[in-house]
């Protein structure tokens, strides 16, 4: 638009210009044309009236003087005649302008005096008179007296104002004339071909179209699109060679890693076309308090020490809610940057959320609603309408701004979690080619605690709108199928593990999530060990068993239980007093809910209370660190751990277990871990514990510390095993798999 303003301005100054001009000078000319005609017509009647006069004025015959006068009144525009003796006395006068008489006029005198005609424009009330004064002269050529004749004038200003208002018009009409022609001409020649060969270029170097490049052009256009042509050329073979060569590759049965996910990803869907949704974004810009500077941030969450991994190997496009409050100073014109920001490996999407709208969707209804109807942990979800309307437009949101990026044909659509139960049925609606997977990270309950919530069916046909839902276990798989078979009209297929509704077939199944067993090894064991033995001298650690928690401050964490465990465990076993030492990593989460709010309290409270109770002048039993540490600041935490405590009421996976085993390479320390995470599924050489009985908790830290080297190196070899052949590299390609598997089977 600035284009065509800085081409279009100059011409239309000109015209207005040329136009105001001309203007001008026709104005000029009609009005001395005007002015033309009416001095001739005032002579005319001058003249005629005069040798009437000059015998009236000789005869001294009023009567005469009185009709004459008169015969002026009803004329239009010349509004009357006034009769003067030679002194300039007023014999008779129209009685319209009867006013008249009182006027000063010089101009009488000189009339009589040079004997000549005397006419002008004068302002009489407020009217513009033109007078026209000529002597009246007896048969000696001696001066007798005067004849005036007055004219209203303002017809003449009327035509001018007439031909100024059609100018203008005119001008106005040339000029919409010229912006239409413009614009209409600007398009044919250069937005029509340019948006041509944007779609051809976006379609042919997919392989989705195998035509020429459709600009007929020769001039610059036609070579530009030939460079085009050859770019798009070059990048279909690429993608193609790529995609074979990665499919030579795959071989079934290697341990995955990242490269065997970037190939299965190449060979079975193509470059960059994966395509993940999360509320939560993978990297945040936000302000720094102290330097004012922004700076970029992980957030602490699963869903992204998961999915970034899978990301940064197959390359893709991930949507998120752009919640960092710097995040809008580092994004292109639509809203996308390369992340990580220092080695872009894959795009992110941010989404911009209203107050109200983050308020109602994530706080509302995803976090006070879902969130605890899915975890039991009996904390009573809340449902309100107004979440669950801002909810159904958050989904409508992030479907617009997902449909906006897919590919022509076929794309892969990954959506994650609970904020977005809509979002599967709104993208199938309008592109019904698509392949749709949503990830469950939380736990699924049984359909009697999941039918209280009042849009449970809306919640069911959304996610419905699947080609597959994974969990992470197989009871929250038959939670989820027993759910739909109990709540909506649908078939349920035990066989498949499906479930059809409308015709639709969604397959449900298992997919335990993992850690990046490949890439958390990166950082070097010296400078990790050193990282390691700095906090231990900080903190005082010398010498101490160290007890180690990482988590987000959560209801369903069971961090309450966990103080209370660790409260006990000294009461119980007092000869552990100075000795051990629990280090707890605490990122405060989502405190604008009253009830994380309080739950931070009662955590400061209850830490402050056993501290109290327990430590002495050299020694305290817990060190709380109550702030967001990255994923690169709790490596050495979890190196110098001698246990890690795992006590979730409730968890879908829970990844901080798997995160201990795998950074534990030295086989030294023991995991506790709470048998309501679906990681005790898979960890079973944990020490599993119901954190709910404080005996048994505080009975197991005994247990960690106590546990001879061997054995300790014994579960954790066993535990690394099962961590690292089933990492996020699996979890991904298993769902790639799969989510292909269905694909041709559709076709
Ligand atoms: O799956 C649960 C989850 O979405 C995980 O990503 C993470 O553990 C947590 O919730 C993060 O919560 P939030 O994104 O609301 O901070």
């Amino acid at each position: 638009m600035k284009r065509i303003l800085i081409f279009l301005l100059p011409i239309l100054i000109i015209v207005a210009v040329v136009f105001t001009v001309f203007g001008i000078i026709q104005v000029k000319i009609e009005q001395e044309k005007l002015m033309d005609e009416l001095y001739r017509k005032a002579k005319s009647v001058a003249e005629t009236t005069e040798v009437s006069v000059q015998h009236i004025i000789k005869d001294n015959d009023k009567k005469a003087a009185r009709r004459l006068v008169d015969s002026f009144q009803k004329r239009e525009r010349l509004q009357g005649c006034v009769l003067y003796d030679q002194h300039g006395k007023v014999l008779a006068i129209t009685e319209r302008i009867a006013e008249w008489q009182a006027k000063d006029k010089a101009y009488l005198q000189q009339v009589v005096e040079n004997r000549q005609v005397e006419a002008g424009m004068q302002k009489f009330k407020d009217l513009s008179i033109y007078s026209y004064a000529i002597p009246v002269m007896d048969d000696s050529e001696k001066v007798i007296g005067v004849v005036e004749l007055i004219y209203d004038t303002s017809y003449v200003y009327t035509r001018l104002a007439e031909l100024w208002r059609n100018i203008s018009v005119t001008l106005s009409i040339i000029v919409l004339l010229i912006i239409i022609i413009v614009l209409l001409i600007q398009r044919q020649i250069f937005v029509v071909p340019v948006k041509k060969l944007t779609e051809w270029f976006h379609l042919y170097q997919k392989g989705e179209i195998d035509d020429k490049h459709p600009i007929k052009d020769s001039g610059e256009l036609g070579k530009l699109a030939s460079e085009v042509e050859q770019v798009a050329l070059s990048l279909r073979v690429a993608r193609k060679t790529i995609a074979g060569e990665a499919q030579a590759r795959l071989k079934v049965d290697e341990q995955w890693t990242e490269t065997k996910l970037r190939d299965l990803v190449l060979a079975k869907l193509g470059e960059n076309a994966l395509f993940v949704v999360s509320n939560r974004e993978p990297y945040m810009h936000v302000l720094d308090e102290i330097t004012g500077q922004a700076k970029w941030t992980r957030p602490a969450s699963g869903v992204v020490t998961a999915l970034d991994p899978v990301l940064r190997a197959c390359g893709g496009t991930w949507v998120a809610h752009g919640s960092g409050n710097a995040d809008k100073k580092f994004v292109n014109s639509k809203n996308k940057l390369g992340v990580p920001p220092d080695d872009n490996r894959y795009i992110l999407k941010r989404v911009w959320l209203t107050k109200l709208e983050e308020e109602g969707y994530y706080y509302g209804f995803a976090n006070e609603g879902l969130w605890p109807l899915c975890h039991v942990t009996h904390t009573r979800p809340v449902f309100r309408e107004e979440d669950w309307e801002m909810y159904q437009k958050v989904n409508q949101k992030f479907a617009d701004s997902i449909l906006e990026e897919l590919p022509a044909k076929n794309p892969f659509v990954f959506i994650q979690d609970y904020h977005f139960t809509l979002l599967p049925r709104m993208i199938k609606e309008s592109r019904p080619d698509a392949t749709i997977a949503l990830f469950w990270h939380i736990p699924w309950p049984n359909p009697e605690v999941f039918s209280i919530c009042p849009y449970y069916q809306e919640i069911l046909d959304g996610m419905l709108g699947c080609d597959l839902i994974g969990f992470h276990v197989q009871f929250h798989c038959n939670n989820f199928l027993e759910t739909a078979n109990r709540l909506i009209e649908s078939r349920v297929d035990t066989e498949k593990f499906s479930i059809v509704r409308a015709g639709r077939e969604t397959v449900i199944k298992p997919f335990p999530i993992s850690v990046d067993t490949v890439n958390s090894k990166k950082e070097g064991q010296e400078s990790l060990n050193q990282k390691a033995e700095k906090i231990r001298i900080e903190l005082e650690l010398t010498d101490k068993i160290i007890g180690l928690g990482v988590e987000r401050i959560d209801y369903t964490k069971g961090l309450i239980e966990r103080v209370q465990a660790i409260d006990r465990f000294f009461e119980k076993y007092p000869q552990y007093k100075g000795k051990v030492v629990f280090v707890q990593l605490a990122a405060p989460s989502r405190t604008h809910i009253k009830r994380y709010h309080d739950l931070m309290g009662e955590i400061d409270e209850l830490i402050e209370k056993t501290n109290w109770k327990y430590s002495d002048t050299n020694w305290q039993p817990i060190i709380y660190l109550k702030r967001h540490f990255s994923p690169e600041e709790i490596l050495p935490y979890y190196k110098l751990a001698d246990f890690c405590v795992v006590s979730s009421l409730h968890d879908g996976m829970n990844l901080v277990a798997k995160e201990f085993v795998s950074a534990k390479d030295d086989l030294r320390g023991s995991l506790i871990l709470s048998r309501f995470t679906g990681a005790a599924k898979e960890l079973e050489q944990a020490i599993q514990i119901n954190p709910y009985s404080i005996e048994e908790f505080a009975a197991a830290i005994k247990q960690a510390i106590e546990m001879p080297r061997e054995e300790q190196a014994r579960r954790m070899a066993i535990m690394r095993k099962i961590v690292q052949e089933n990492n996020v590299y699996k979890w991904a390609g298993s769902i790639i798999t799969e989510l292909t598997a269905l694909k041709k089977e559709k076709a």
